[in-house]
């Protein structure tokens, strides 16, 4: 008799916003032997990939690679910057900077959060869970710091439980216009290598970010990129940090090598990584998101359901959030899909609970397997009694055949 844990014949549709689909590159380039870590093929291996993320990032600057997962790199980021007691600032844009709130409180940071301004169509239980980050509140909460004791200004960039992409640069301008010291510390976990980020030349003092999302990688390693104001401000930061202190990895990585036993294997797969992002080009991997998200939302759109980003101009590249109609269950319609067509979907998370479900359009994706998860979701959406205003199949596949992919244009001509 079958059994109910067996593994269906087919791929798995892995739809939540990361882990992502990893690369059948990727996953051969994780099986490599395992090598020893102090040793010369080592070394190469570390330089190599030190280099290539900081590229990612768009960095000069050093970019310290973790063995742990993107919570890690959030510790990493405030303890090694902050002292207990210090002040910072915030933006509720949904669950994960809840949690990173949260996390910085129990460190014993004093915090501050500040919530989107409007009221226009947010849901009522979760208030600014619609919206990016809004830098005129940021710039206006700066300019009545006079005593200067904001010590960090914390965002998050691609908020993966909603669907939006918040604009890091105007949050730049905005402490640049306060005339504030304040660092700006952003999470781009589920942004980075899939929509634009330029630590650099938006005066990023600390990007946090991880492996299971734009860089097609399994969960397991994670990333700070810090600025030379980041590093200055370690040398008087008092929070207790060993593991993840900056400064030895900093120092040992300048030949390759980690002050611990680094993640091989994923540094293996980092490599490969890199090797296909930097071989298409940054540029070309952010527009091919942006393609993804707007043949999704095309299918959102079609069902005349409602988007959680309520701001057309932060809808995010990386995935897309479904609000399900008054007294249907989010959960329920994402169980029956996972079980009926084994395609899993993100949940509705924290104050979104049952509200609505996430569709993920990152990692080892294409246009058709796109498409599949739009028809798994309208098949699962009419079984649970949803009504749906139209075809988002239909209004998927027109999106796609209508706008073509520049690398397929290049490859017809
Ligand atoms: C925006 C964001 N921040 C933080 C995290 C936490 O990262 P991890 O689950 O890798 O610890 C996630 C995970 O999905 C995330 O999407």
């Amino acid at each position: 008799m079958l059994q109910l844990d067996s593994h269906p014949t087919g791929r798995h549709f892995l739809q939540i916003p990361g882990p992502s689909p990893v690369p059948d590159r990727i996953l051969r380039a994780l099986s490599l032997p395992t090598i020893d870590h102090r040793g010369p093929e080592f070394g190469a291996l570390g330089r190599k990939v030190l280099a290539g993320i900081r590229q990612v990032f768009k960095t000069q600057h050093p970019v310290v690679i973790y063995p742990a997962s993107g919570t890690g790199a959030w510790e990493a980021a405030l303890s090694n910057t902050l002292s207990p007691g210090d002040h910072v600032l915030m933006f509720e844009t949904g669950h994960f900077a809840s949690l990173w709130q949260k996390m910085a409180a129990r460190l014993g940071i004093s915090t501050e959060f500040l919530v989107y301004g409007g009221t226009d169509a947010d849901l009522p239980q979760a208030p600014g869970w619609r919206h990016g980050v809004q830098a005129d509140l940021i710039e206006a909460r700066l300019r009545k710091d006079t005593g200067k004791k904001i010590k960090a200004v914390c965002v998050v960039h691609n908020e993966t439980s909603t669907g939006v992409t918040s604009d890091i640069a105007s949050v730049r301008r905005a402490i640049d216009a306060a005339g504030h010291p304040a660092l700006l510390m952003v999470d781009s976990i589920s942004g980075l290598a899939s929509a634009d980020f330029r630590h650099d030349e938006w005066g990023v003092d600390v990007t946090i970010s991880g492996s299971q999302k734009g860089l097609m990688l399994p969960p397991g390693i994670s990333f700070n990129a810090i600025s030379p104001r980041a590093l200055d401000a370690m040398k008087s930061a008092t929070l207790p940090r060993s593991f993840w202190a900056w400064d030895e990895i900093v120092e040992m990585n300048k030949d390759g090598y980690w002050p611990y036993t680094p993640n091989t294997n994923l540094l293996y797969g980092l490599s490969e990584s890199l090797d296909m992002l930097l071989g298409e080009g940054l540029d070309n991997v952010f527009a091919r998101h942006q393609r993804w998200g707007a043949g999704v939302r095309a299918a959102v759109n079609a069902w005349g359901l409602p988007i959680q980003c309520a701001d057309p101009a932060v809808y995010s590249p990386v995935l897309t959030g479904v609000i399900t109609p008054e007294g249907i269950d989010a959960d329920a319609v994402r169980r029956l899909i996972h079980q009926r067509f084994d395609l899993s979907l993100g949940t509705g998370l924290g104050k979104l609970k049952g509200r609505m479900f996430r569709m993920g359009h990152l990692g080892d994706s294409n246009d058709l397997t796109l498409v599949a998860m739009v028809a798994g979701v309208e098949m699962g959406l009419k079984l649970s009694g949803v009504k749906l205003a139209g075809s988002g199949v239909q209004a998927s596949m027109d999106y796609f055949a209508g706008h073509a992919a520049p690398a397929a244009l290049q490859k017809a001509a």
